[in-house]
């Protein structure tokens, strides 16, 4: 079986073949590797393969899924837990078999989440310049004592629940709100009213996924609620913040910090080398432009222990595509 895959870089080879030769399937797999992002205008380089397999940014809409199922593709086989790419309306009605990895170490985010927390907070992203450059003053660099403050955790699911229980481990007061509470998130904090978690949070993280409910729940409204000061973390998808909202909010200084791996407009940016280029957009540039803001460039899965599942994962699911047996990872639209 040949599988196009799509926005393939060093690191995904390496796990994808290293997984290929681990035998997972009788023949092995063909993975044929693509750097370009897969949209209407990449969809023709997966001719004469059965599946694609494809990340974050790659761009499943109706007219590449048409463009896809024209050449015989039958499968897409995400690299991710997010889906939010895929119509998945269209690929049901086309017949492709979809499949995800619903969770890889849910930790190597939640400490992800973390590092961000950490360095905004105690600005070690600042320290470590000032002493590479011989200045050892302290001004400008005070933090506070996480210890004791309150993190609101959006989103109670694998990853906001790993993020919970390191928060809770140092001192933290745990918030969560989810429409689908869960018993263990209960037994480290309380569940409550988004409006509340806002309004008593000193920082505010998000673990949901972005839905059309879900697309800028982090808007001019919603800052509003926030603790004037606070901190906003998203380590989840773009899509969940309006980030003129939050520039709006950080000029006023109502927004304390902002820390993001992820970013609206990402698939024009991430996992790109773009620094000898003049960057055009200007909404990103302007974040850029504030001290009290840490932008990384979704990495918050990036573990060789999460990319060693990645790949464990998605070899499953193109094996259950191969027998056309029962898929556990399977997204439908229902
Ligand atoms: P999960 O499915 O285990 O948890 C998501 C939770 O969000 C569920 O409990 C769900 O009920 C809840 N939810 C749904 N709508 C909500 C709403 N309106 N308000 C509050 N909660 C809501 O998913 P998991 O594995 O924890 O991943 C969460 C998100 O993290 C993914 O959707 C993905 O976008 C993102 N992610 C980011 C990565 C990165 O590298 N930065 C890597 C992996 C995932």
């Amino acid at each position: 079986m040949k599988i196009a895959v799509f926005s393939a870089r060093p690191y995904d080879r390496r796990s994808l073949d290293a997984c290929n030769q681990q035998g997972y399937a009788a023949d092995g797999f063909e993975f044929i590797y693509f750097d370009a992002t897969l949209d209407a205008h990449t969809a023709a380089l997966a001719q004469d393969c059965d599946a694609v397999c494809v990340f974050v940014n790659d761009r499943l809409d109706a007219p590449v899924l048409q463009a896809l199922h024209a050449l015989g593709v039958r499968a897409v086989v995400l690299r991710c837990a997010g889906f939010n790419n895929v119509d998945l309306a269209a690929a049901e009605q086309l017949g492709f078999f979809v499949a995800r990895v619903p969770a890889y170490s849910p930790e190597a985010v939640a400490e992800h989440t973390l590092a961000l927390i950490m360095t905004l907070n105690r600005q070690t992203h600042r320290a470590y310049n000032r002493v590479r450059e011989g200045n050892f003053m302290l001004d400008g660099l005070l933090g506070r004592t996480l210890h004791g403050k309150t993190v609101g955790i959006v989103g109670t699911g694998k990853i906001g629940l790993a993020t919970a229980r390191i928060l809770h481990g140092m001192g933290c007061t745990v918030l969560g709100h989810d429409p689908y509470p869960s018993p263990e998130f209960d037994a480290l904090g309380s569940t409550v009213p988004l409006d509340e978690l806002l309004a008593r949070s000193d920082i505010v993280s998000l673990h949901c996924p972005l839905t059309t409910q879900t697309q800028h729940m982090i808007d001019e409204a919603s800052l509003a609620r926030m603790k004037p000061g606070a901190m906003l973390v998203n380590t989840s998808r773009g899509g969940l913040v309006d980030t003129d909202a939050v520039i709006r909010a950080l000029k006023s200084h109502h927004l304390g910090h902002l820390a993001i791996d992820v970013y609206e407009q990402e698939s024009a940016l991430f996992f790109q080398d773009r620094s000898g280029e003049i960057i055009d957009d200007d909404v990103f540039q302007r974040l850029m432009t504030f001290p009290n803001v840490l932008v990384t460039g979704h990495q918050g899965f990036f573990t060789a222990e999460a990319l060693q599942e990645i790949a464990e994962t998605t070899l499953g699911n193109l094996v259950h595509f191969a027998a056309g047996s029962e898929c556990p990872n399977r997204v439908t639209k229902a």
